[in-house]
């Protein structure tokens, strides 16, 4: 057993600004927090710990959590994004070949090494700015084949870098070309050839997917849950990106962990999410990206008092971004959430949305030491600021992963 007392910190323990404890301590036990408070409160028992670090009165708070990526993909769709800027709309890129399937054959084509090293840039990149848990989604591949090897990929980058990955199973993202006109025959090769051998080899975490007029219809996802829900596998949804498909409502029948995206939604989705306890992901890089104009029901989803999740949506047609705390900028920005709001929203929020609201996303007794300092003088910054590193030290399961002070 190994006891370390973080001393000298001020302590916002939920994210929350109105939360925040000045002269804190922080009490590790190996990998967990036993103790958080102020710091003449410290009980007697942790006063001759293994190790003291002084986090020189920084603010604290817990490490970033990035629950909607797709960040094992090959290559880019710089190219695509030019043509959008010339006036293509994204459903007309994906309507000719283009879109989700161009980077299907580019994933396809890659080695596993060459993928790993790809998405390890992007991966490193939202680690450097305090995201100690991510999800990845697999569907860049839509074949058994590409599919495992982007799943392995995601389970080998947990094992390279300090960080807890959660994996998503979204083989129903697109329909891949050789299937084309035969989409039911896809989700059953989705649901019962790909979903039960990547489960059984221990590759999935949940199962997505993406519920749109240009990806499956109603009937199609409730199919992908029903396989999914048959192997005891959590779900979620892209829904009501581009149009009310009254996905939602669908997933929250099958107690989605989340709901993504969401401009679409309507109250009726929303009183569903409600009641079934799933979270709305809000992607405000992807809403950018495509300068969408239809903002998601931020104060339906407030009045029902649903919880609301920040997710960079890394991915290279919608989302080419690395920055969770750009997107803390954005939500407010462009979604008009409130510092406590974003802020919640990459760190309990987006725990619950991976359906870990007790191990990490808040700092609390028994929680995992997840945390992180930075060099600010009030929290409203990790929101304000368009690119400034900001973290000083991160901490994961209780051990330094990243140490920016400068020595003394
Ligand atoms: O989350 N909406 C569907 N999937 C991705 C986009 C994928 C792509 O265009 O490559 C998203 O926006
Ligand atoms: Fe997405």
């Amino acid at each position: 057993m190994s006891l370390t007392v973080w001393k000298n910190l001020r302590l916002a323990p939920t994210a929350n600004p109105s939360e925040m404890i000045a002269d804190a301590c922080l009490v590790v036990e190996n990998d967990r927090i036993a103790w958080l408070g102020a710091a003449a409160d410290l009980p007697s028992k942790y006063q001759q710990p293994d190790k003291t670090h002084d986090l020189g009165g920084r603010i604290v708070t817990p490490g970033l959590v990035d629950c909607h990526t797709h960040l094992v993909y090959g290559s880019n769709r710089a190219r695509e994004f030019a043509m959008r800027l010339a006036g293509a709309s994204y459903t007309e890129i994906a309507q000719q070949g283009g879109g989700i399937v161009s980077t299907v054959n580019a994933t396809r084509t890659l080695s596993e090494d060459q993928l790993y090293e790809q998405a390890l840039r992007r991966l490193d990149a939202l680690m450097a700015e305090g995201v100690t848990a991510i999800e990845i989604k697999s569907g860049y591949g839509l074949d058994l084949e590409t599919e495992a090897k982007a799943l392995r990929v995601a389970r080998r980058l947990a094992q390279a870098r300090p960080v807890t990955i959660s994996t998503t199973f979204l083989g129903a993202h697109a329909l891949p070309h050789e299937y084309a006109g035969r989409a039911d025959d896809y989700i059953d090769l989705v649901c019962q050839t790909m979903m039960p051998k990547l489960a059984a080899e221990g590759l999935i975490d949940a199962v997505d997917v993406f519920c749109e007029h240009i990806a499956f219809n109603l009937e199609q996802s409730e199919r992908v849950f029903q396989a999914a829900h048959a192997l005891g596998l959590p779900v979620k949804m892209h829904a009501e990106q581009m149009s009310n498909m009254g996905g939602s409502v669908l997933a929250s029948s099958y107690r989605a962990l989340s709901t993504d995206h969401l401009e679409y939604l309507d109250e009726a989705g929303i009183k569903a999410m409600k009641a079934a306890g799933t979270v709305a992901v809000l992607l405000p890089g992807a809403y950018y990206f495509l300068r969408e104009t239809q903002l998601p029901p931020v104060d339906l989803l407030r009045k029902h008092g649903v919880p609301i999740a920040i997710s960079t949506d890394s991915n290279p047609g919608t989302s080419p971004c690395t920055s969770l705390l750009l997107m803390l900028n954005m939500g407010s920005t462009l979604f008009r959430l409130s510092v406590p709001e974003v802020l919640a929203g990459v760190t309990q929020h987006a725990a619950k949305a991976l359906g870990h609201p007790n191990v990490t996303g808040q700092l609390a007794v028994n929680h995992k030491a997840d945390f992180v300092a930075w060099d600010i003088e009030d929290l409203s910054e990790l929101v304000y600021w368009m690119g400034l590193p900001r973290c000083a030290v991160v901490v994961r399961h209780g051990a330094i992963s990243i140490d920016n002070r400068k020595p003394e």
